[in-house]
């Protein structure tokens, strides 16, 4: 969390930093800052979003040709004007921004409290720029090696940018653990730092992405690389493909409506080219290199975290489903500690959107650690769980913004049923017949799911302006659909504070029953296929309470319609499908109700889009 970015060249970098943080909000928007060069460090933060910032620094002097700018997700220290970033050094020669957290802080800080330094905040980056000013002064070197020998002592995550009064048109940048992306301009006649390439794409499509332990030093328009153990570096120059319009709102009031709404177009993406329906191959060359190893498996792990664990839940099914192996999915957070049993003979399938959840690639590192071979699920091209995996597919969502995953979502399940079909496929474990009958829905998914976001959305206001002032919710679903209860669950909770539990649909009676009255709206995930009777029978369990049921169902199945207070229909599909088009429809339902109450739906209380912090 946290989002840094940083300028220097021969334009102002005060427009840059300001738009490159608004890119960036989604990451952290407790507060902001920036510092820029201008002869001296001129400094500004505040408490809450850029917006604050910019109405701050209005009519201030904001010029300088070097600069850098923080969006902060609070760890350490509550959000206030004294926490923000940049931090200063006790001389206020030395600027930081920094996204992570220095675990050794409290070692640190004593040492240096005995040496005479005192500290405004309570953050753990103030410390770190106060101990390279420490070795600077006390050891005699320059700039570059005091942040070399600072980040040798230095125990922890993070993605820095460092300032200095006396070197201007100097940027230094060093990455471990969390991300950071230098832009080059044309002819070197600027540079760029952000924590993604958002704010960079505008100006350039050069890009390095840093590696862990590599520190960037950009001094006279020449960028160097070399590591935190002082061995130069060649870095690699990335094409960036990413487009401006997919970072930008597109006429949508807000991100989260337009990455909804992208969804056929997302989903398509996420399986062009990787299955073909008239010879019935795949083309998923990370599933080819390791068709023996994948011959030999004894059981797959899937981890990650959040939305991404409900994908993997519903991986659990397709893949034990379709090609019979067992599967296991854990939440990242809880597997990397507790000393679980990995073989050589487990896939360990990390899933993530942004490719930096703290627990999930700590996750994926301790497996590999165990000798398993790891896979990456993830969307954000570049980022570090793809890596450090041995190998992996993109979701190729394109840029989610919004802060409740959505197209992400979709996406990853797209993958994961593509993953399950190949392994089963790989392993003899599907006919030919059953192969061209899946090839055939999905092909026909990206028209499916336009036409639930077509059909859907007049019954979904309506439902919402119904339900807005709820105080619960209870999602409900059966097999391959629980997890889309789940999911729904989530993003109601998380965007308009209402509380939501999802429960499979017959564990209801086993305690949330007792939740149910007539001011409880229930969401029930009832296609047509699947445990299509047996749902049935729990949405009568509920009616019998005078609950509120809002069902989704298939198209044409007046049944289910019959006894619900409300009822959207999608179109029918194979069952491992149904949760792709079942999960749209609360998706609209979640974004309408927080719009409704009046939240900020793209940039939700508390929350960050990339947690690297566990
Ligand atoms: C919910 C949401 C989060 C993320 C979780 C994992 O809408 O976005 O629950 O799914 O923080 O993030 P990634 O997928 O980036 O690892």
């Amino acid at each position: 969390m946290c989002g840094i970015v940083a300028y220097t060249g021969s334009n102002q970098a005060f427009d840059f930093l300001i738009k490159g943080l608004q890119r960036l909000e989604y990451r952290g928007y407790d507060s902001a800052g920036i510092a820029l060069l201008n002869g001296g460090l001129s400094v500004y933060k505040q408490k809450g979003k850029v917006q604050d910032l910019i109405e701050l620094t209005k009519g201030k002097d904001v010029h300088g040709t070097t600069g850098m700018g923080h969006t902060r997700w609070a760890t350490h220290g509550e959000p206030n004007q004294i926490n923000a970033h940049p931090h200063v050094s006790q001389n206020g020669d030395l600027a930081v921004i920094h996204n992570g957290i220095i675990e050794n802080y409290a070692t640190l800080k004593e040492a240096l409290l005995k040496r005479g330094h005192e500290f405004e905040s309570d953050t753990d980056t103030e410390v770190l720029i106060h101990l390279i000013e420490d070795i600077r002064n006390h050891e005699g070197v320059d700039l570059l090696e005091a942040v070399r020998l600072a980040l040798n002592e230095v125990v922890g995550a993070y993605a820095i940018v460092i300032l200095s009064k006396n070197d201007p048109g100097t940027l230094i940048g060093a990455r471990k653990g969390s991300p950071l992306v230098v832009g080059i301009g044309k002819d070197n006649e600027e540079f760029f730092m952000a924590s993604d390439a958002t704010p960079i794409v505008e100006y350039t499509r050069d890009v390095i992405y840093l590696e862990d332990n590599e520190i960037a030093h950009i001094a006279n328009g020449e960028l160097k690389v070399k590591t935190i153990q002082n061995v130069e570096k060649t870095p690699y120059i990335h094409k960036l493909e990413v487009t401006l319009e997919a970072i930008e709102k597109g006429g949508y009031e807000h991100f989260m409506l337009k990455e909804i709404y992208e969804q056929p177009k997302s989903i398509y993406d996420s399986m062009r080219g990787r299955f073909n329906k008239n010879d019935l191959t795949f083309a998923m060359r990370s599933l080819r290199e390791y068709e023996s190893k994948i011959k030999n498996l004894n059981r797959i792990i899937i981890v990650g975290c959040g939305t991404s664990w409900h994908a993997g839940l519903v991986g659990e099914y397709l893949i034990e489903e379709f090609a019979r192996l067992p599967v296991e999915v854990e939440y990242a957070s809880e597997f990397r500690y507790r000393d679980p049993i990995i073989t050589e003979d487990d896939l360990v399938i990390a899933i993530s959107q942004s490719g930096e959840t703290a627990d999930t690639l700590a996750a994926l590192e301790l497996a590999k650690e165990k000798g398993a071979t790891i896979y990456g699920i993830c969307n954000v091209v570049g980022s570090s769980i793809p890596r450090i995996t041995h190998a992996g597919a993109y979701t190729h969502a394109g840029p989610e913004i919004g802060v409740a995953s959505t197209k992400a979502f979709t996406a990853q399940v797209t993958v994961l049923t593509l993953i399950a079909l190949g392994i089963a496929e790989i392993r003899g474990k599907i006919t030919k017949e059953r192969l061209r009958q899946v090839f055939a829905e999905l092909e026909v998914l990206p028209e499916k799911v336009e036409h639930v976001l077509k059909n859907c959305a007049d019954k979904v206001l309506e439902i919402s302006e119904r339900y807005k002032d709820a105080e619960n919710f209870l999602y409900l679903g059966r097999g391959v659909n629980f997890p889309v209860a789940l999911e729904g669950a989530l993003k109601l909770k998380e965007i308009s504070y209402i509380h939501a539990e999802g429960y499979p649909a017959a564990e209801m009676k086993h305690g949330p029953i007792a939740l149910i009255d007539e001011n409880m709206p229930v969401v029930v995930v009832a296609p047509k296929r699947g445990y299509y009777e047996k749902v049935l029978s729990n949405i009568q369990e509920v009616k019998a309470r005078k609950g509120n049921i809002i069902s989704i169902v298939t198209e044409g199945d007046d049944k289910v319609k019959s006894i619900s207070d409300y009822a959207i229909e999608i179109p029918d599909t194979e069952d491992c499908l149904v949760p792709i088009l079942a999960t749209i429809p609360m998706q609209l339902l979640s974004y309408h109700i927080a719009v409704m109450r009046g939240c900020n739906v793209d940039q939700p209380r508390n929350l960050a889009k990339s947690v690297t912090v566990e």
